[in-house]
């Protein structure tokens, strides 16, 4: 069974890093195998803070910014969130892309690939992990820490050490189990 694997990138300001760390990403997900990748970039969807007026839930939505993303997690059977940390927490692109939709998310698989300085973004993927399982996402505990991630890149490529590669294998091993045991109970 193929997957599809969404790679969503979280931050959204001009000059970040995040498509680096999701470029590394995406790479090992190829090489794994049992993905379909693609890789979504929340600055080109360019949502703006919630502004539907109905409920996610009721999946009525008045903007083709919003339909452009429920369209993208609709298709996805795992999705990996790459994401900073901003002043201990996660970005407020990547909370509100996740608020902005709810019925999308039921009963899909993710994982998280932080990255920061000394805590590589640990506690953006704590704080993430928790909202995800609140719109019904298992959010597994398998993810990559990148810990003074800023440190590996070179010539604008994110290159981490070994380690890193050896964490992403397994979590895309679990993210892979749980996305296919989850798949056929999706209405
Ligand atoms: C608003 C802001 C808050 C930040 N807060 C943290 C933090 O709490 N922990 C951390 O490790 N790094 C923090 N940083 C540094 C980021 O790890 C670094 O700037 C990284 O490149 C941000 O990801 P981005 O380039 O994809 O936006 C912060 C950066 C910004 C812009």
């Amino acid at each position: 069974m193929t997957l599809t694997l969404k790679i969503v990138i979280g931050s959204t300001r001009p000059g970040r890093k995040g498509p680096l760390v999701a470029d590394w990403v995406a790479e090992q997900a190829r090489a794994h195998g049992a993905f379909d990748v693609q890789v979504v970039d929340l600055a080109d969807i360019d949502l703006p803070l919630l502004d539907e007026a109905e409920h996610p839930m009721k999946k009525a939505y008045a903007h083709d910014h919003t339909k452009t993303w429920s369209a993208i997690i609709d298709e996805a059977d795992a999705v990996i969130f790459v994401s900073p940390e901003y002043d201990f927490f996660a970005p407020a692109s990547l909370v509100n892309a996740v608020q902005t939709l709810m019925q999308e998310w039921r009963y899909k698989a993710a994982a998280l690939v932080t990255y920061g300085g000394v805590s590589g973004g640990l506690r953006a993927a704590q704080v993430m992990r928790g909202l995800l399982g609140n719109v019904g996402v298992m959010a597994i505990p398998q993810g990559v820490m990148l810990p003074l991630f800023a440190t590996h890149i070179q010539d604008d490529r994110f290159q981490p050490p070994a380690i890193a590669a050896d964490s992403a294998g397994v979590m895309l091993g679990e993210l892979a189990k749980w996305a296919g045991a989850l798949k056929p109970i999706r209405g």
